[in-house]
């Protein structure tokens, strides 16, 4: 039996997430309603885990820097350290990858047409260690490997929406066909608007990220076309994180001529920090 992708899940990264869990803050009156929405995606991974979870999210100059940004990078190690993101690595458990699995989304997607960067060494920071602090809180180890694929939102020009979503297109038809019975699961995280500095840091836009959760589930070909000047605009200048929810929106059935998904959980809640928290699971129909 192949590997199938099982559902796409998609979330903020919010560092301050991860620091209230790691301090145990999360029943403080300003977290505990965060927390108490998102229970419920807790509870649905804890009813449908993934093997492994292909996780779209970006590096913030830990394990790049300015001297050097992929737009696209799959890691491709057995295993991924916490990154020392200045004050000591998050204490959480080391993520482990599927080196078979990267080696054959390399195959699979380099020559149809992405040109990834491999990374066969590299630290995960804030971005990709708070989603799966999210799902799956304080764990010994995490319950699932991880797949990293870091996306540069970090400097002009980031990869455009319908690149994003053409990328997880690819991405389904690579774990499809992949020779091995795993339960996959792809994540784009990230979002929802913000912006971190400048005259207009602490930017919010509530009917820009409802508007972006609702056309992500009913109408992603046409937010694909939306150009990234739209999210730094409207969303502020780290809201352009939310392009690489659209590979993983891309990676889910009805894209290919399937069913349409099953919305499972949707949360919106602010603030976290400096900004707006999306979650949002969408269940791949059985065909
Ligand atoms: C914050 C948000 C981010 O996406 C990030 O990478 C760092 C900080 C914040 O809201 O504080
Ligand atoms: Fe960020």
């Amino acid at each position: 039996m192949n590997a199938r992708i099982s559902a796409a899940l998609f979330m903020s990264h919010v560092p301050a997430i991860g620091v209230a869990v790691d301090l145990a803050r999360t029943d403080e009156p300003y977290w505990q309603p965060l927390f108490d929405g998102i229970r419920p995606a807790r509870e649905w991974i804890a009813d449908n885990p993934p093997d492994v979870v292909v996780l779209v999210y970006n590096d913030h100059g830990n394990a790049f820097s300015l001297r050097m940004i992929p737009t696209f990078a799959l890691g491709m190690a057995p295993s991924y350290e916490p990154a020392d993101e200045g004050w000591g690595p998050r204490p959480v458990p080391t993520v482990d990858g599927h080196p078979a699995l990267s080696a054959h989304l390399a195959q699979s997607l380099i020559p149809a047409g992405f040109d990834l960067t491999l990374v066969n060494e590299m630290t995960v920071d804030h971005g990709l260690t708070v989603p799966l602090t999210m799902m799956f809180d304080q764990p010994a180890a995490w319950p699932c490997r991880v797949v990293p694929l870091a996306v540069n939102v970090v400097q002009h020009p980031a990869p455009s929406g319908r690149r994003c979503l053409e990328l997880g297109k690819a991405i389904r038809a690579a774990v499809d066909s992949f020779d091995e019975d795993l339960t996959v699961q792809v994540w784009g995280t990230g979002g929802m608007s913000h912006q971190l500095q400048g005259p207009r840091a602490g930017l919010i836009n509530r009917e820009f990220d409802h508007d972006f959760l609702e056309r992500l589930v009913a109408d992603p070909e046409g937010l694909a076309d939306v150009p990234n000047v739209d999210y730094l605009r409207e969303a502020g200048s780290e809201g352009v994180e939310l392009v690489m929810w659209l590979i993983a929106r891309g990676a889910l059935a009805d894209l290919g001529g399937g069913p349409p998904p099953r919305e499972a959980h949707r949360l919106y809640h602010v603030p976290a920090s400096n900004t707006a928290v999306g979650q949002l699971i969408l269940e791949n129909s059985p065909a």
